[in-house]
């Protein structure tokens, strides 16, 4: 039994795993999963308008043991039972790693089982595996969330060429705070999506795609600063949030503008990589606009898209269990000897 832990932002989330029946039996990683849990923070934090370092740590840390004890009691599995411990140690708010990887260390230590630290945008990027594991390699991954946008060529488990990351904001960090100047709530994404869905026809509210000449870059910072100077014009904040019919035609032209600007450069390395496959992973991956370009530029080259339901796309622990098993199925090492909590690791480094 493997259990997996994940506390890198504002989901505690824990994972138990039959790693035997994965390693041993031929199971797909989706049918070993004997239970998961995903508890968001999200409501906390609404009122500061952002995710509070601090007060996330602080939750983490009420919540994290009971999710444990919890999900080893449903499933009638004692701590004994465990065979190995697999948890997120970054990238990520260094205060939530630390209360992940001191259980998971305490765990490993008390019981005298395996620990294994997962890299978190690894985790992500191999999410799609959850849906679908028997793909054809290389595959394209679109990995966009509140916290990271990046595109990553997975030539196989372990091998990763990162071809694209942004310069500034997340795609989800520019959903949330235009959002914001729209008087919705945080995190906006889903919010703005739906009012976006409201507009029938094409309105003349048009925004910048960021960076077009550099392919190697997302930028969401200048349409960010747009937006504001759009809503500034048209009375400010207070006034234009009142006004539903405007605040759904701002939200249309701002999504059409993220989701452009990402399935372009997708489109400019699907045409000079030529994957096999293509994914799209993250809490943005939810929004039916981007997922329906990504389905149809799949379409029309031909090349079969993958994309994992919303419970794996979101911060949760499967990914994390299951970064853990494909890493020790297909051999892959760990490089990194030292466990420790990094604020920063990018992918590259595991590469
Ligand atoms: O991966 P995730 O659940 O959490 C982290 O960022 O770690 O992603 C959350 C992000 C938020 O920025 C949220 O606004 C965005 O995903 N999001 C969406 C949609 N649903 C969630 N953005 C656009 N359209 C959506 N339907
Ligand atoms: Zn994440």
């Amino acid at each position: 039994m493997l259990l997996a832990i994940e506390t890198s932002c504002d989901e505690t989330s824990v994972a138990l795993f039959n790693s035997s029946k994965y390693l041993n039996e031929d199971h797909s990683l989706k049918d070993s999963i004997l239970d998961h849990i995903i508890y968001s923070q999200i409501k906390m934090h609404q009122a500061y308008g952002g995710v509070v370092p601090e007060l996330a740590a602080r939750e983490h840390m009420i919540t994290l043991p009971s999710l444990c004890s919890k999900i080893l009691e449903d499933n009638k599995i004692g701590f004994s039972d465990l065979s190995s411990v697999s948890v997120t140690t970054g990238p990520g708010l260094k205060g939530c790693l630390l209360v992940g990887l001191s259980m998971a260390k305490g765990l490993a230590t008390a019981r005298g089982i395996k620990l294994t630290q997962v890299n978190h945008l690894e985790a992500h990027v191999l999410s799609f595996l959850l849906e679908k594991e028997h793909v054809e390699f290389p595959v394209l991954v679109l990995l966009v969330s509140g916290g990271h946008t990046e595109l990553v060529l997975v030539n196989n488990i372990g091998e990763y060429d990162v071809l694209a990351r942004t310069t500034d904001d997340a795609a989800g960090e520019a959903f949330d705070k235009i959002g914001v100047l729209l008087g919705m709530p945080y995190p906006g994404g889903r919010l703005l999506s739906e009012s976006a869905r409201m507009v029938q026809e094409e309105s003349e509210i048009s925004y910048p795609l960021g960076v077009k000449t550099e392919m190697d870059k997302f930028s969401f910072s200048g349409l960010k600063t747009s937006v504001y100077r759009d809503i500034e014009n048209r009375g400010g904040s207070a006034v234009v949030s009142k006004d539903s019919e405007l605040v759904s035609r701002i939200s249309h032209a701002a999504e059409k503008a993220i989701v452009l600007s990402l399935v372009d450069k997708l489109t400019h390395w699907v045409q000079l990589k030529k994957p096999k496959t293509l994914s799209v992973v993250g809490g943005v991956a939810a929004n039916s606009e981007l997922r329906s370009r990504v389905e149809k530029l799949g379409l029309d080259l031909g090349i079969e898209v993958v994309i994992p339901g919303h419970e794996y796309c979101t911060d949760n622990a499967a990914m994390i269990g299951a970064t853990s098993l494909l890493r020790q199925k297909y051999n892959v090492k760990d490089s990194n000897l030292e466990i420790t909590a990094r604020a920063r690791w990018p992918i590259s480094e595991i590469s």
